[in-house]
């Protein structure tokens, strides 16, 4: 009974782990065409480094966790939406600003 204690939260452990693991903070990156002004690469880990927690983009409503499920124009990130929920030149560089544009469009 013990042993299958014991399994059950090795179990349970290693799925969190796994989960954590293909998390977007991970190492792993998310990629937008972003349009005439050059592609967009969202870098997890960058995110995580700066404190970003799964809810501050997830249970905020911000992203869905599914990977394209989340779309949306710059006129939406400057009302608040998707990236916009941060960089708002509050708690990030604002997707308003003309010199932050370089910052997440590379061409
Ligand atoms: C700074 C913002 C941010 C943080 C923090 C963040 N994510 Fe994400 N996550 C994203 C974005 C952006 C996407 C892609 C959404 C899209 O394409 O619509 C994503 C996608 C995902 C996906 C789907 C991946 C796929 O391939 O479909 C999962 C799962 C996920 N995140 C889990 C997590 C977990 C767990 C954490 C915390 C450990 C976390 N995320 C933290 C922004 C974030
Ligand atoms: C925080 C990162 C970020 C900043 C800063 C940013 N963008 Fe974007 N931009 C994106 C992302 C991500 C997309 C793609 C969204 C999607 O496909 O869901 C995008 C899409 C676009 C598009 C495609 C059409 C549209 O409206 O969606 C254009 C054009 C664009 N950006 C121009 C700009 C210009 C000009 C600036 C500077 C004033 C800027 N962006 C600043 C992240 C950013
Ligand atoms: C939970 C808040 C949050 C969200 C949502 C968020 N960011 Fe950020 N991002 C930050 C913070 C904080 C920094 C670092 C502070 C700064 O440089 O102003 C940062 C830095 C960056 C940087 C520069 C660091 C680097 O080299 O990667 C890029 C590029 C960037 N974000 C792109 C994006 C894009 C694209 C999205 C949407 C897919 C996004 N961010 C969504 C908080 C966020």
């Amino acid at each position: 009974m013990k042993k299958f204690f014991v399994l059950a939260i090795v179990v349970v452990v290693s799925f969190v782990l796994a989960v954590s693991a293909f998390a977007v903070p991970a190492g792993k990156t998310v990629e937008y065409a972003g349009g005439a002004a050059g592609k967009v690469v969202f870098d997890g880990k960058a995110h995580a480094d700066k404190g970003a927690k799964c809810a501050d983009c997830h249970q905020s409503g911000l992203f869905k966790m599914k990977k394209g499920e989340t779309k949306a124009t710059m006129k939406d990130m400057e009302a608040g939406k998707s990236c916009g929920g941060c960089h708002n030149g509050t708690k990030a560089f604002s997707v308003k600003e003309a010199a932050a544009c370089g910052k997440c469009h590379k061409k």
